[in-house]
């Protein structure tokens, strides 16, 4: 395996791997100690110094700044949310959408994306779910063309996949949208910060995702990408944040309900400010090892991973390819009683509805596979069972 960059250096920022095998980040970040120093700092300030709130505030448009660098987009495309949910909650609810119209979804993506497209049916809005003919296999163009019709209006699909780690094309998808004059809305929840995301390349027009997995803080922070110039998305909920001109002695103005051009018009109230503060220390680790070596350091773990698993005949319930696949892999095996033996084992993962999910991030390591593999395969003799895929 190459050294893209210094393991031992990473594996100290985070604390965890000292205390057990966390295979979990897909579920959430542990924190790593820059990311704690700086929510440490920002509570010293608010103790000591009470703020103040424009410094905190202008370290919010430095922090704007850095994720719209990150994901190749504009400043005033990126809006600062509370998670995943609101962000697409925000875009089904600004796209100009009438009785009749139709949104595709995947089925079986996270329920969170559904959720916010189905609230629109009591509008008259049609949500069509597109099948794939089983998790291995990943969404593109060619997925979608067939259910577009001339109501079709928005596809919204995760980038990756949560349950089974499918990495779909949607640079593909982006250019269909893009031919037919679609809203191409994306979850980009667990990819952020694991893949590189170019929402230009990837001709997204909305992008929404949590910060609390590969953007390394704790939960209560999302980022949404607007793309410019979509100015008929209009916000559902206003707040005085999202005015043009918000009145300088705080009376509201009923003449004047002009709003903010930019992204920010989507933004509701006060910030949450520790996690904002923290995201910028989390940018710079990234950014110090470069998420396309993270990508390149994830993809190799799970290499590693799958070269093992054939060896133990133990089935992925996933892609395999390269391109297909992310930081996540979904062992067949059953979840009773795998997950509780891992646990016992000090190993963190996350139960999945087709088997026990690993999840890999920029501090695991070759020798983390190796030991999760080691106890796996000591586990085959201690629970007297056999790959879920073999027993039938
Ligand atoms: C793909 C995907 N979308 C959305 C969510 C939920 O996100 P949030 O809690 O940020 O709304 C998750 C997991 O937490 C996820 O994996």
């Amino acid at each position: 395996m190459t050294t893209l960059f210094d393991h031992e250096t990473v594996r100290d920022e985070f604390p965890v791997t000292r205390h057990m095998l966390y295979l979990d980040s897909a579920h959430q970040t542990p924190l790593a100690t820059r990311v704690r120093v700086a929510l440490d700092a920002f509570y010293a300030e608010g103790h000591e110094m009470a703020g103040p709130k424009p410094i905190w505030l202008r370290r919010v448009e430095e922090t704007r700044t850095r994720v719209a660098a990150f994901l190749n987009a504009e400043p005033c495309e990126i809006a600062f949310t509370k998670n995943t949910s609101e962000g697409l909650n925000i875009a089904a609810n600004a796209v100009p959408l009438r009785a009749g119209d139709n949104v595709l979804l995947i089925e079986g993506d996270h329920p969170n994306n559904a959720y916010a497209w189905l609230n629109l049916k009591r509008k008259g809005v049609e949500v069509r779910f597109v099948q794939l003919s089983s998790d291995s296999v990943i969404a593109d163009a060619e997925t979608f063309a067939p259910f577009i019709d001339e109501r079709t209006k928005v596809i919204s699909l995760s980038h990756v996949t949560f349950h089974a780690g499918q990495r779909h094309d949607i640079a593909s998808i982006g250019r269909l949208c893009e031919e037919k004059g679609i809203y191409l809305v994306v979850d980009a929840m667990q990819s952020v910060g694991v893949l590189p995301v170019d929402v230009k390349a990837l001709g997204v027009s909305v992008l929404a995702a949590g910060c609390h997995k590969g953007l390394l803080v704790p939960q209560g922070l999302g980022i949404l990408y607007v793309k410019n110039g979509l100015d008929e998305m209009q916000p559902a909920y206003v707040a005085m944040s999202a005015l043009a001109n918000p009145p300088a002695d705080y009376v509201a103005r009923p003449d004047d309900l002009q709003l903010r051009k930019d992204a920010g018009r989507f933004e509701i109230g006060n910030f949450n400010l520790p996690d904002l503060h923290a995201l910028g220390a989390a940018i710079d680790l990234i950014e110090e090892i470069g998420v396309s070596n993270v990508e390149t350091h994830v993809l190799a773990l799970g290499e590693r991973l799958i070269a093992h698993l054939d060896e133990l005949e133990i089935a992925l319930v996933g892609p395999r390819s390269r391109e297909a696949r992310s930081h996540i892999h979904v062992l067949d095996l059953p979840v009773q009683p795998w997950f509780d033996y891992l646990t016992r084992e000090g190993v963190r993962v996350s139960p999945e509805r087709g088997g026990v999910r690993i999840s890999f991030a920029m501090f695991n390591t070759p020798a983390d596979v190796d030991r999760v593999i080691e106890i796996i395969r000591k586990g085959i003799v201690a629970l007297r069972t056999v790959p879920a895929h073999a027993a039938g």
